[in-house]
């Protein structure tokens, strides 16, 4: 568990502290094991010191103090930290909430591979840190930029594809992480209301593919563990109620909402992709997490039975798929767990990679230029978006009404659950 999310946490807890209830849901909270993001330069050193946070050292060290008092009769157990790493040169291409700090046009892949990476490889290999298992979750977003917003008009998208900068910069990260025994890579591939449609997954095989033989001189697809779905985004694992068939997809019919995207969930997308890599060549071993943290769905809009139109009975309340900032009605997924589904083996774990809690991005209109970290507001976060909770501070912010929303809307509920994430407390998964 992260000690500076028990910080935020513990700040909302005295906002909500007159309520009962609440209280017992934040407490819930204060024991969610989140990703840590490396996500500018300065969170490699932080600023503890000075009363700021930690760096990636204090995460390490704390993790190790976490593997310590849970050894079993004074024997080390497995125990996982897991890390983002988010800082590629024009970062975020095709929005605006989490544009970065390093731009190409200013030495950026350079400052990229030296001032981060590299630095980042050098602690990570450090003799102290071999007990840990570190993951990490390689800059969400940016390759599935690559795949499906150029040429689109998006401008960024454009001049990152044709210099390159995104395909160097995740092939020098993937090399310098590969040579660590105990990093295990996943690479963000999006999710299902992104790379679900079957010309969109194809791209992605072979985009993915040339993207990962071209890290080592080995050319070998092995070097990842595999790939992260739904980072920081809230499309659900399991629709209940239905599959991606022709009446629930189709466009003509009642709803629109699947565009003829037959994966109408996570867990269609994994198995898909997770058949279609290992048919592609990648090795049986490729697995896959899914971020569930804010999934889940729950709450007083969710339908509860088959209905006849597709809108009355999916979970997923969003108005278009694509809503990505700050969403309404929302709550948190199934708990982070390993090994969550005993029929689908190459699941690693549900993790929570996007910190419950974390804004997507400013729904203040004003904030066009860029603050210090790069961050601005994107429309998708304003008042025209008809998803976006109004009252969210910049990306990576702490957002505490859409963090009581979450938890108020969790499903499985947190009422009342034990939150021992080696315990299994969730609903079947088909
Ligand atoms: C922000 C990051 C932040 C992350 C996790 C991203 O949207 O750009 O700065 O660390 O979310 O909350």
């Amino acid at each position: 568990m992260d000690p500076d999310y028990q910080a935020k946490v513990a700040m909302s807890a005295q906002m909500v502290r007159s309520s009962a209830s609440d209280t017992a849901l934040v407490a819930a909270a204060a024991k969610f094991p989140t990703a840590v993001w490396l996500d500018r330069i300065a969170a490699i050193d932080g600023a503890k010191a000075t009363g700021g946070a930690m760096g990636l050292v204090d995460h390490l060290n704390a993790a190790l103090t976490q593997q310590k008092a849970a050894a079993v009769g004074g024997v080390l157990q497995p125990f996982t930290i897991q890390f983002v790493v988010y800082d590629l040169p024009d970062r975020d291409c095709a929005a605006l909430a989490s544009n970065g700090e390093l731009l190409s046009a200013n030495d950026g892949l350079k400052r990229y591979k030296t001032e981060y990476i590299d630095r980042i490889a050098e602690i990570l290999a450090r003799p102290a840190y071999a007990s840990l298992r570190i993951v990490t979750v390689i800059e969400p977003d940016s390759y599935p930029n690559m795949l499906t917003n150029v040429g689109v008009g998006k401008t960024a998208c454009d001049t990152v594809n044709t210099k390159g900068v995104y395909v160097e910069g995740i092939r020098y990260t993937l090399n310098k992480l590969s040579t660590l025994k105990n990093v295990y890579m996943y690479l963000d591939i999006a999710h299902s209301g992104w790379l679900g449609w079957d010309n969109n997954r194809a791209k992605a095989i072979t985009g993915f593919k040339d993207l990962i033989k071209g890290a080592t001189t080995s050319g070998s697809l092995g070097i990842i563990r595999g790939f992260a779905t739904n980072t920081a985004n809230y499309t659900p694992l399991d629709e209940p109620y239905f599959d991606g068939t022709d009446d629930v997809v189709s466009t003509g019919g009642t709803t629109q909402f699947y565009e003829w995207n037959r994966a109408v969930d996570e867990l269609t997308f994994v198995d898909k992709l997770r058949t279609e890599f290992v048919a592609a060549g990648f090795p049986q071993t490729l697995s896959f997490i899914i971020d569930t943290s804010r999934n889940g769905w729950g709450g007083a809009k969710r339908p509860t039975a088959k209905a006849a139109d597709v809108d009355d009975m999916r979970i997923d309340r969003r108005a278009h798929r694509g809503n990505w900032c700050n969403v309404k009605d929302t709550g948190i997924g199934e708990r982070p767990r390993a090994a969550p589904d005993s029929k689908r083996t190459y699941i690693d774990a549900f993790a929570f990679v996007k910190p419950p809690g974390d804004s997507d991005g400013t729904s203040d209109s004003s904030a066009t230029s860029p603050n210090a970290d790069g961050k601005r507001f994107d429309p998708m976060c304003g008042s025209t978006n008809v998803d976006a909770l109004s009252g969210a501070p910049h990306a990576g912010s702490w957002f505490h009404n859409q963090f009581m929303m979450l938890l108020r809307n969790a499903s499985p509920s947190l009422t009342g659950q034990s939150l021992s994430i080696n315990k299994t407390t969730s609903k079947k998964v088909k």
